[in-house]
């Protein structure tokens, strides 16, 4: 396969997992596109993000703003917006589903979950935006990401400092991240059923307490500040002020001194300069929880870190042979790491290399000019794709496909092709 046959792929995959219809509960078209048909038949939140860089890559902006659109289309007046969106598919895909949406007399027809997932909603607006330069679109959609970043900060970031908390392992986007073992009362190490029921007696747990949050802030059964919700966080603020000034929207400041705030409090409460990481911290304690995952590189994204954190990290970590220079890296977890398993399993981001984390860590090495290593996380993604299709995720010691099959988001590999020297990154580079 040549990138334009990848590219040519990649279109043909998002377009037959494209659903389109009317909803007659919200009296509203809708479009968004399914991970996986088989396995991820909702809109999720982050994934439709995804799917915008996706689209947006590939130029097919027209189909990205339908997704965007649909993905708002539920928000309810304090401007929270769901995980998952159900539309037409009234019954969970899996059992666990059920204690993810708040509890109500139309349980079997919730419209959405109660969980929220890692904001990256304005980078996407402001991709189709650089795009389209449809100015109608920006009047739509800025006033709904401000009732959405508002209802964030003031609904998770529980004591002020900035920092936003998770309730359950799911909204990380990481669903089994081997960081939250010891904080569901797990004994790090390998995934067993012991773990699977106590990720899933935190989402009851949840349930039980109608996602009250307040009492969730109060019982403390799962409260974490995690690095790659806050990286994507502060990253997304800064591009909600840059919408704002787009529109002579006098709250642009706000959103960009409070992306600073962020970026302070998660230098001052995530990064260990002995060991040269961030750690998503507990809550309440902001104990750190020391476990290597990709996610440690991803504040490398943020404009203005500082020079000698990141190298530090980079220098410590990437090209370790014991941690993360995996034969296909970046593994979701450091080899080393007692929980690490390459093997396929419904435990998710506790070895194999995810398509996702590449892109992302693709960025980071590309802004700070890691060029060459940059370059290896890309050549990894696109080997796997030639030797094994379009997997959820991929085993990083020999590069066979595993999960979920015409998986979406391994398509971000067009986004990376995107990204490559020239105009385009430069102005990418700006936006950072
Ligand atoms: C898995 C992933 C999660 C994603 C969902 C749908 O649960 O871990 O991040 O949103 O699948 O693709």
């Amino acid at each position: 396969m040549t990138d334009s046959d990848i590219r040519e792929a990649v279109r043909e995959m998002l377009l037959a997992n494209t659903h389109e219809g009317w909803s007659r509960k919200f009296q509203t078209e809708y479009c968004y596109i399914q991970p996986s048909p088989g396995t991820y038949p909702y809109q999720y939140f982050w994934d439709t993000c995804l799917h915008v860089f996706i689209l947006t890559a590939l130029g097919e902006h027209d189909l990205a703003r339908k997704n965007m659109l649909s993905l708002f289309a539920m928000q309810e007046a304090d401007g929270f917006v769901g995980h998952m969106l159900f539309w037409s598919r009234p019954l969970p895909a899996k059992w666990t589903d059920f204690f993810q949406g708040k509890p109500s007399r139309n349980l079997l027809r919730p419209h959405m979950s109660a969980l929220v997932q890692p904001p990256l909603v304005a980078q996407t607006v402001q991709r189709i935006y650089d795009g389209t330069r449809d100015r109608q679109f920006l009047e739509t959609m800025v006033p709904k990401l401000k009732r959405y970043f508002d209802w964030l900060g003031t609904n998770r970031d529980f004591d002020g400092d900035g920092l936003l908390s998770i309730i359950t392992p799911f909204e990380s986007g990481m669903d089994w991240k081997p960081t939250f073992d010891e904080v569901v009362g797990f004994n790090h190490g390998i995934a067993n059923r012991r773990l699977f029921w106590k990720v899933v007696g935190v989402d009851a747990r949840n349930f039980l307490h109608r996602y009250n949050l307040a009492t969730l802030y109060r019982k403390d059964h799962f409260l974490v500040k995690e690095v790659g919700f806050n990286t994507i966080y502060a990253q997304n603020l800064v591009a909600l002020a840059d919408l704002c000034d787009a529109l002579g929207d006098a709250d642009a400041g706000t959103y960009r001194d409070l992306s600073r705030t962020v970026v302070e409090a998660m230098i001052a409460h995530m990064y260990d300069e002995e060991t040269a990481a961030f750690y998503d911290i507990y809550t309440r304690s902001r104990e750190k929880i020391r476990v290597l995952t990709p996610t440690i590189f991803f504040p490398l994204v943020i404009r203005g870190l500082p020079q000698d954190m990141s190298e530090a990290i980079i220098a410590r970590h990437l090209s370790n042979e014991e941690e993360f220079a995996a034969p296909f890296p970046v593994p979701s977890v450091a080899t080393n790491d007692p929980s690490f398993d390459s093997s396929e399993s419904e435990y998710l981001w506790r070895g194999p290399t995810w398509v996702f984390s590449n892109w992302f860590i693709y960025q980071c090495l590309y802004y700070q000019g890691y060029r060459a290593e940059a370059e290896v996380v890309r050549e990894t993604i696109l080997k796997l794709i030639r030797q094994s299709g379009f997997r959820e995720y991929y085993d990083p010691y020999t590069g066979d496909g595993y999960g979920a099959e015409n998986f979406t988001w391994s398509g971000l590999v067009v986004d990376m092709l995107n990204i490559d020297g020239g105009d385009s990154a430069d102005s990418m580079t700006d936006k950072l």
